[in-house]
């Protein structure tokens, strides 16, 4: 059985619509798609037009079972994310490969596990308490400055944007000057289809996207070659000093290779944390009686971290190939099909969680697959925790009340979303 030719587990076509529509992200139908899509097809095949076939995997046991046998299912082989033919032909005739970049999500081992050692040690808890102390006077003056705004705010544009990229900028070791670079790039990498980040508008066709993503690679490299040779004449404290130092086979990376590994550490660490970030806010603001009991119980705040981030599932997919032909859930998956991983679909999976559509901050196990599952579970899943913890210990004690002051607004991308506007009200204590 192959994708390519068989008719049996597709999925309606509306539905299959819905997961190739930035739109569908910020207005919540995705969620009705998924939720459809486990009760009645949880393993069907979409067909979008202007995409290759692909599987759609909305179960977490399936989520893990896939992203946990990584010899079976590479990352590497076909694009990583969800793309149209147009650009992944594009992309091809640029780098000869399926991705744009190599970073540790596009490798698969025998690359993947010795390019991953290299940072591991940084981003586990023991390394990062040395950080702590930092990150807390960030988010005390993160705080400090919403406050100062009187009782009103746009959460997102005050607090949720800054504040994780500040974070990760001081451990690579970006100046601070250069931040607003990186947040513009970024937001251009991960959620090219939000009209209001895109460089470019709709419509475009598939020679100006990659001419805008090799722009964006462009800057990047440049940027990040001049802190290289710096590190490698004067290393210091920081996550640039081993990346530009760092050696595989006793050579250093190839430039490409080092490129790409600045860009997944500077760039996956902040929309995703800031929309997990702003995804508590939303919930707590809503409801006033979750607000009151984070509150009265602030041993309830690493719960309310991992809530938000399963609740807002910032990363809604990425995509897998198989590497030979296989069986899951009673599908023949055929070498080289192509799935996607549904993880904002197995966080929301009535089978694994009760009332999914809830948030709880006391949801306990709350086994969530948004950091992903398997030899790529994110890297900096620890990272973000700690600066979220921080930021809701130094900010919750601080507000006597908090709603919601106008319309909530999503970005509109299918790969990385989350709020883009979070206007609120508080009260001070
Ligand atoms: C990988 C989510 C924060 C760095 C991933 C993956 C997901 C994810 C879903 C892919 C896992 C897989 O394929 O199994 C998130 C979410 C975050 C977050 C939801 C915030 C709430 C961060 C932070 C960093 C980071 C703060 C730090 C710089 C990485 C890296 C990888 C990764 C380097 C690639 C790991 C690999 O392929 O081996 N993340 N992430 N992420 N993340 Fe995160």
């Amino acid at each position: 059985m192959d994708t390519a030719t068989t008719g049996d587990f597709d999925i309606p076509a509306d539905i299959a619509a819905t997961l190739v529509d930035p739109v569908a992200y910020a207005d919540d139908r995705i969620h009705d798609s998924y939720r459809w899509l486990r009760a009645n097809n949880p393993l069907g095949i979409a067909r979008p037009e202007k995409f290759d076939p692909f599987w759609v995997v909305t179960k977490h046991a399936h989520i893990q079972a896939i992203s946990r046998q990584n010899e079976l299912f590479h990352n590497a082989d076909r694009p990583t994310t969800l793309t149209t033919q147009a650009l992944e032909e594009r992309v091809r005739k640029i780098t000869g490969g399926p991705n744009l970049v190599r970073s540790l999500v596009q490798m698969d081992a025998p690359d993947h596990p010795k390019y991953r050692a290299l940072t591991q040690g940084w981003f586990m808890p023991a390394n990062l308490g040395k950080f702590e102390a930092r990150v807390r006077e960030i988010a005390r003056a993160t705080v400090q400055r919403m406050l100062a705004r009187g009782g009103a705010c746009d959460f997102v544009e005050d607090v949720a944007l800054g504040y994780p990229l500040h974070v990760i900028m001081e451990i690579l070791g970006v100046p601070e000057a250069d931040e607003p670079r990186m947040l513009k790039l970024t937001q251009e990498l991960f959620g090219p289809q939000d009209p209001d980040t895109a460089r470019v508008r709709d419509a475009l066709s598939a020679e100006q996207v990659s001419a805008m993503l090799q722009a964006i690679i462009a800057d990047f490299s440049a940027y990040f070659r001049k802190i290289t040779e710096d590190r490698r004449q004067n290393p210091r404290d920081d996550l640039a000093t081993v990346i530009a130092n760092a050696k595989i086979g006793g050579e250093y990376m190839p430039e490409h290779d080092q490129t790409s590994y600045y860009m997944i550490v500077a760039t996956a660490g902040h929309d995703t944390t800031s929309s997990s970030t702003a995804g508590a806010i939303w919930a707590l603001a809503r409801d006033p009686a979750e607000f009151a009991k984070v509150k009265a119980n602030p041993e309830l705040i690493p719960g309310l971290v991992d809530e938000s981030i399963r609740w807002m599932t910032p990363v809604k997919h990425f995509m897998r190939s198989a590497t030979a032909d296989t069986e899951l859930g009673g599908r023949k998956i055929a070498k080289g099909d192509w799935l996607m991983l549904c993880y904002a679909s197995g966080n929301r999976d009535e089978e694994v969680f009760e009332d999914p559509d809830r948030f709880r901050s006391d949801r306990k196990p709350n086994r969530h697959v948004a950091f992903g599952y398997g030899a790529h579970l994110c890297l900096g899943q620890y990272l973000a925790k700690l600066e979220m913890r921080i930021l809701f210990e130094e900010l919750l004690p601080r507000l006597k009340s908090l709603s919601l002051d106008g319309e909530v607004k999503m970005t509109q991308a299918y790969f990385v979303n989350g709020p883009k506007k979070l206007p609120i009200r508080f009260e001070v204590n």
